[in-house]
C-alpha cells in the first residue's frame, strides 16, 4: 500500500520539478554541452564506474544519473516523481543517452521493480529528509547491491538544521515535521502550494540501518561546506558553498560509503 506522507511528497516533487529543470542553478544549457553536474566528493569516492552498472536512488531529473552514465556507468535511475521521471526521459533523449533507464517508484515500492543488481548505488544532496523508515531504506539498498558491490550516500548533515534554521528543529526528533508554503530552494520567489512531509535522522540511525541490513559501512565523513547556496548570500568554491565568513564551525554535509 502507498505510503500516506511519501505520497504527499510525491505530489510536492511533481509541482516543483519543471522550475528545477528550466532553473539556472542546475545548468540545463552547460550539461546540454557536455558539462558533467558530479561533484568532487562523489567522483573521488566512486572512482572509476566505467562498465560499471549504477542505481541513483532519488534522482529527480536525472542530471547526475546521466552523468554517472558520462562516466561509463550503466545507469538506472529511481524516483517517486511522475514528473520527474518525465523530465528524466527528456533530458535523456536530449543527451542521446538511450541505454539510461529511469523508474518511478517510491523507494519503500522498489523492491521488484528492478530485475537486477548493482555495482553501485548512490544517492545525494536533498534525499534522506523526505522519508521516514531508514530500515526500508537500507534493506532495498542491501537487496540491490551485488556482493562486493558500493553504496555511497552525501548529503546535508542533519545537525546542521539546528545551526542554520535553529528552534525549528529538534536532532532527537521521531515524528513527520509538516510544512507548506515555503520557498522552493532554487526560485525563492515561489511558494510550494503542497504540504511536503521530512523527518530527522540522527547520524547513528543511518550507520546502523545499514548495519542491521547486513552491509559494512567502511567511512563516514562531515564536512563544514555546503552543497547548494543556503542562505542566498552564500560563497561558491569550486563544487561547493561558504557562508561569507567562511568554512562553519559545524558540519554541513555527512557522507557514508558502505559495502555489501
Ligand atoms: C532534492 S531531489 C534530490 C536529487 C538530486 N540531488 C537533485 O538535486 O536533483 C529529491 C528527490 O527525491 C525524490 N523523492 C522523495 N521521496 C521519495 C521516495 N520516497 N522515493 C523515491 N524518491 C523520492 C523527489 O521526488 C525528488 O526528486
Amino acid at each position: 500500500m502507498a505510503d500516506k506522507h511519501n505520497e504527499m511528497n510525491r505530489d510536492v516533487w511533481n509541482e516543483i520539478v519543471e522550475l528545477h529543470y528550466n532553473h539556472p542553478d542546475y545548468k540545463l544549457k552547460e550539461f546540454l554541452n557536455g558539462w558533467n553536474s558530479l561533484k568532487k566528493i562523489e567522483r573521488d569516492a566512486l572512482g572509476d564506474v566505467n562498465g560499471k552498472s549504477l542505481l541513483h536512488l532519488m534522482c529527480q531529473f536525472g542530471m547526475d544519473t546521466l552523468s554517472w552514465g558520462r562516466l561509463g556507468a550503466n545507469v538506472t535511475g529511481v524516483d517517486i516523481s511522475d514528473k520527474s521521471i518525465e523530465f528524466a526521459e527528456k533530458l535523456k533523449k536530449q543527451t542521446g543517452m538511450a541505454d539510461a533507464k529511469f523508474v518511478r517508484s517510491d523507494i519503500y515500492d522498489l523492491i521488484g521493480k528492478i530485475d537486477k543488481k548493482f555495482d553501485f548505488i548512490f544517492m545525494s544532496h536533498g534525499t534522506h529528509p523526505w522519508f521516514e523508515n531508514l530500515t526500508k531504506w537500507a534493506k532495498t539498498v542491501a537487496h540491490y547491491l551485488k556482493p562486493g558491490g558500493t553504496f555511497f550516500i552525501v548529503d546535508g548533515h542533519p545537525v546542521a538544521d539546528l545551526f542554520l534554521w535553529g528552534d525549528e528543529f529538534n536532532y532527537f526528533h521521531k515524528g513527520p515535521y509538516k510544512e507548506a508554503n515555503w520557498p522552493d530552494y532554487c526560485d525563492r520567489e515561489y511558494k510550494v502550494k503542497g504540504e511536503s512531509v521530512e523527518w530527522m535522522h540522527k547520524l547513528s540511525d543511518f550507520v546502523n540501518a545499514m548495519v542491521k541490513a547486513g552491509l559494512t559501512v567502511v567511512e563516514l565523513n562531515e564536512y563544514n561546506k555546503g552543497y547548494y547556496d543556503v542562505k542566498g548570500n552564500w560563497v561558491r568554491k569550486g563544487d561547493y558553498w561558504y557562508p561569507p565568513e567562511g568554512p562553519t564551525k559545524y558540519p554541513l554535509m555527512f557522507s557514508m560509503k558502505v559495502r555489501k
